[in-house]
């Protein structure tokens, strides 16, 4: 089943294709907290004879790239170059992560190897299409001040082949105010946006980027304001605009699409497009690197999140991915013909 139209006009759908064929051209640094997403898959026979809980026989593991990690993998999938700033342990899982990256042939340079850390990691274990139980390992503590140093200067030594810098935040251990006060200088003196996927706790954090993409959860904690119609979703929008100062607030929310606020005082709500949904974990992380390169490409707030909007009804109907590929965005903004990049 295809998703509902895009509805474009004949000069937006040419806008988006302009800018998704300068896709290729463009370099986004994605920094924040790497993760692992780790999945056990088995099946359940019986229960334990030590404890009421299933026995789970394992059959198969997959790892995926996760947080930040999966920021940099959909921006791989559209084609975009990317650039990786974040820390890992020196572990398994760490090294899990370190192999993905290589395979996508994404560089991993900028990722500090912290011996003392564990990688943050998210296990599910999964048995008749059912999650059995979810296991994180992770460190929350503030980065080492080496860890922090080395991450600055890989930006700094790249910032003129960067085109945009996304924040991928979960609150471990990354994204400190040190952090984005000399990250937030270091783009600003290049001219190049900031783009934040926020954590409630650090929103003050967040003041001048040009854009942040909070869920309709964060938006309501963020703002301090419960989000339960159109009224209070504004209220909150306006809030944490007039609070950080920052160009744009992208609130995505859910099966209702998303919410665009920006500095003139405009409001502009985007439906969703997904007719189908399967899968929603990571939509966000789709979200924001569709939406960083399509800025990045020069397209404004409201058209890159019509196409960041198109990207996450795709990803959110498909099993198993968590990426959205160049030639799936292709087709869904050509209107499910053939992709192509056509300026007509
Ligand atoms: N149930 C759904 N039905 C239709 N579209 C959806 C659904 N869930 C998500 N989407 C699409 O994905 C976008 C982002 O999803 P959402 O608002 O859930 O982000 P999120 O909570 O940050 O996701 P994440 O799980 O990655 O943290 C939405 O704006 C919408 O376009
Ligand atoms: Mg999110």
């Amino acid at each position: 089943m295809q998703n509902h139209p895009l509805n474009l006009s004949r000069e937006l759908r040419s806008r988006l294709l302009t800018a998704m064929e300068r896709f290729p051209a463009l370099c986004i640094l994605a920094v924040g907290d790497i993760m692992l997403d780790r999945f056990i898959w088995g099946e359940v026979n019986r229960i334990s004879p030590e404890a009421p809980v299933p026995v789970v026989e394992v059959l198969e593991e997959t790892r995926l790239l996760g947080g930040c990690a999966n920021v940099a993998h959909n921006v791989a999938a559209l084609g975009g170059n990317v650039l990786v700033g974040g820390v890992v342990g020196e572990d398994p899982a760490g090294h899990s992560l370190i192999h993905l990256f290589h395979n996508l042939g994404i560089s991993t340079e900028g990722i500090i190897v912290e011996p003392q850390r564990h990688t943050t990691t998210k296990t599910r274990i999964i048995a008749r299409n059912q999650q059995v139980v979810r296991f994180d390992r992770e460190d929350r503590t503030p980065i080492r001040p080496g860890s922090l140093h080395n991450i600055q200067a890989f930006t700094q030594k790249n910032l003129p082949r960067i085109h945009g810098i996304v924040v991928s935040d979960y609150a471990k251990g990354v994204v400190t105010l040190p952090f984005m006060d000399r990250l937030k200088a270091q783009a600003g003196a290049s001219a190049i946006p900031v783009m934040v996927d926020p954590k409630v706790e650090h929103v003050d954090l967040y003041r001048d980027v040009a854009v942040i993409t909070p869920n309709h959860h964060e938006a309501s904690q963020m703002a301090q304001v419960r989000i339960t119609d159109e009224e209070s979703l504004l209220r909150a929008g306006r809030q944490l605009m007039e609070r950080l100062a920052c160009d744009s607030v992208l609130i995505t929310r859910g099966k209702a699409g998303m919410t665009l606020f920006l500095r003139d005082g405009t409001v502009d709500h985007i439906p969703t497009v997904a007719r189908r949904v399967f899968d929603v974990t990571g939509a966000g992380d789709t979200v924001i690197a569709t939406l960083s390169l399509a800025m990045a490409a020069g397209l404004d707030p409201r058209e890159a999140a019509i196409l960041a909007n198109a990207a996450a009804g795709i990803v959110v109907g498909e099993v198993g991915t968590s990426v959205v590929t160049m030639e799936q965005l292709l087709k869904a903004v050509n209107g499910d013909s053939e992709p192509k990049f056509c300026h007509s």
